[in-house]
């Protein structure tokens, strides 16, 4: 089978992460080939406009199956879930999303015999036991968090399908994604978002993390980047397939204020701490992603300048046209 007859389903279309993603695969495989679902309906009209749309709750196994059968798709990209802040607010719903949702997608893919699945892990499988510098791939994983501890059993969920099933399950943990086409959906790494919104609007900020909280982070063009070298890499280069560390850059929540003072002169950015402090001081400052690098030839290609100068003047044009 040809990559241009490949038929998609993405889940969670409208999050931070599918909105953008979409319409990548979409000028990739076809628009009518890319099937866009979530529990809610898009907020602007180009998801929906430009391929097929499908409100989609992942828990609900019978629509699922219906709309795969349906579209007859072959490969998904799971991207509902529930994060690490709504994720600490409401945990048994964070576990009936992201373990139930991706049981649904998981057994319905082995059932079908699908061609592929991608399912995202995060830097939330990461606890305070894991070492905060350069965190290795292979590590002790112990989050203090529901979302956390749901993104480890769905990495082992995975890779059980994998050696079990013989299914082609693939995943990242994504560090915190930076954006300015839809805002984040209650992560932890929100405030990296936020701060550039709050920059452009008013010029200050009051920021959930103390200023010397550095984390994991990445740009969503390297985001999106990876999921898809990975989606394309060859099978049998893979030792692991849903655990992949992948870095981007890591920066306090000062520098990445000082950076965006650089472009807005008498930006200021204050510190109040809230309960995002907790998990944030419960991940790495750093991840080593050595696997991604030599298994699929995983490179970055943006750092703190160059995200925040692209940031700015996306974000900005945006903003001025609202
Ligand atoms: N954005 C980040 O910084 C980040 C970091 C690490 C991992 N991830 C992972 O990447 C994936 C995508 O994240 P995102 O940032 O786009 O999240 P998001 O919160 O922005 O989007 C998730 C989407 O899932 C939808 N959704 C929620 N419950 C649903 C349900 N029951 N059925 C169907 N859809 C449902 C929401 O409406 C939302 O549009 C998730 O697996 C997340 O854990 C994201």
């Amino acid at each position: 089978m040809t990559r241009m007859t490949r038929r998609i389903l993405v889940t969670g279309a409208c999050g931070q992460i599918g909105s953008e993603l979409t319409p990548v695969l979409r000028a990739r495989y076809g628009n009518d080939h890319v099937i866009a679902t979530d529990i809610r309906p898009p907020e602007t009209a180009c998801l929906a406009d430009q391929g097929p749309f499908e409100q989609l709750n992942v828990c609900d196994r019978e629509t699922m199956e219906r709309i795969i059968a349906s579209y007859e798709i072959d490969t998904v990209y799971h991207m509902a879930a529930i994060l690490s802040a709504t994720g600490e607010e409401r945990p048994s719903l964070a576990w009936d999303v992201n373990i139930c949702g991706l049981m649904n997608v998981l057994e319905i893919a082995r059932e079908r015999q699908l061609h592929r699945v991608f399912c995202p892990s995060s830097i939330a499988v990461f606890g305070p036991e894991t070492p905060r510098a350069c965190a290795p791939q292979t590590t002790i994983l112990q989050p203090t968090t529901m979302y956390g501890i749901t993104k480890v059993a769905g990495e082992l969920l995975g890779e059980y399908y994998v050696q079990r099933y013989g299914l082609d399950v693939r995943g990242v943990r994504y560090p915190g994604i930076v954006s300015s086409e839809t805002p984040p959906g209650g992560g932890t790494t929100d405030y990296a978002v936020d701060i550039f919104y709050q920059a452009l609007r008013t010029g200050s900020y009051s920021c959930f993390v103390r200023e010397d909280t550095v984390l994991p982070m990445m740009y969503m063009p390297d985001c999106i980047k990876a999921t898809i070298d990975l989606m394309d890499a060859d099978f049998d280069s893979l030792e692991g397939h849903c655990n992949f560390n992948i870095a981007g850059m890591s920066f306090s929540a000062k520098q990445l204020a000082d950076e965006i003072a650089k472009h807005i002169p008498g930006f200021v950015c204050t510190y109040e701490p809230d309960f995002r402090q907790a998990i944030a001081d419960s991940w790495p400052r750093t991840i080593d992603d050595e696997a991604a690098r030599s298994q699929w030839g995983w490179t970055p290609q943006y750092d703190l300048q160059s995200m925040t100068e692209d940031m700015l003047e996306k974000l900005g044009t945006r903003l001025s046209a609202e």
